[in-house]
């Protein structure tokens, strides 16, 4: 058992900002159902994300724009059923919030309300505010996601490390600080470089949780199936891989296919 287990306490926003507070790094990673979230759970995980990743690891698709309310609301019920002390956050998909305060607050709503989500992310800066407040105003807690936001991947074009130069990363301090004054209760920085991670980290009062975003930030989080080596053939500089399950997963299923070819299994023991 790791020594970091935590003992078993429900995370709030209020622990999160805590952490911050006392330097604690915060730890939080993908989860899309529930055997898995059970395990991440269990191993003492700060943050669950029911990020709309799904639409790339868990339905095959080319981005995440594809995904629907209807996915994420089901990936993200079972996340919750299987939690017990991670605090749930579950992305907004695109075209669910962008543009239409209403809409956001209704998307918002349908989420808390049908999958017992604790908060829900949202990507961009100043451009949505208005739908931020309006989901704040409900008591719903927002995560904010700035730098690479992968729903607006068609405006940029390629998934490269955004805000490199010195106006991109000027309007990035600037929604740092204009989803802080919001009220979001943290914000994900993906890709940007290291230095201005850490100045964002520095200058603002709410948790940032960096991926691709360097060390300098205040809690990290990647996607389950990348840090476990199950997409093998993603391979950006910034993912440490932790375990090679694509391998174990190959092996395990050889041997069993092996053991049914041969009539090796089942055994006497293994029948009634
Ligand atoms: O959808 C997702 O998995 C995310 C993380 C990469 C932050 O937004």
């Amino acid at each position: 058992m790791s020594i970091h287990k935590p003992k078993i306490k429900k995370i709030t926003t209020h622990q999160l900002q805590e952490m911050k507070s006392r330097g604690e790094k915060i730890s939080m990673l993908t989860a899309y159902d529930y055997s898995m979230a059970k395990i991440l759970d269990s191993a003492g995980i700060d943050v669950l994300l029911v990020g709309d990743s799904a639409s790339n690891v868990m339905a095959g698709n080319e981005t995440t724009l594809p995904i629907t309310l209807e996915q994420m609301i089901y990936h993200a019920s079972s996340v919750v059923k299987a939690t017990t002390r991670s605090f749930v956050v579950v992305d907004i998909p695109f075209g669910s919030y962008q543009g239409n305060s209403s809409e956001a607050l209704r998307s918002a709503v349908r989420i808390m309300k049908e999958s017992g989500g604790h908060a829900v992310k949202m990507e961009g800066g100043s451009e949505i505010k208005e739908s931020i407040v309006r989901v704040l105003s409900a008591g719903v807690p927002v995560m904010g996601h700035l730098g690479l936001t992968p729903q607006s991947i068609f405006k940029f074009g390629t998934y490269t490390v955004r805000a490199k130069d010195e106006e991109e990363a000027k309007k990035l301090i600037e929604d740092a600080k204009c989803l802080e004054e919001c009220g979001c209760f943290a914000i994900v920085v993906e890709k940007i470089p290291a230095s201005l991670a850490e100045k964002v980290a520095n200058e603002i009062s709410i948790p940032v949780i960096g991926i691709g975003a360097g060390n300098g930030v205040d809690g990290q989080v990647l996607v389950m199936q990348d840090m476990l080596g199950i997409t093998k053939e993603f391979k950006p500089r910034f993912l440490r891989r932790y375990a090679d399950l694509d391998t174990i997963i190959t092996d395990a299923v050889s041997n069993y296919i092996e053991d049914v070819k041969a009539g090796d299994f089942p055994s006497e023991e293994e029948q009634y």
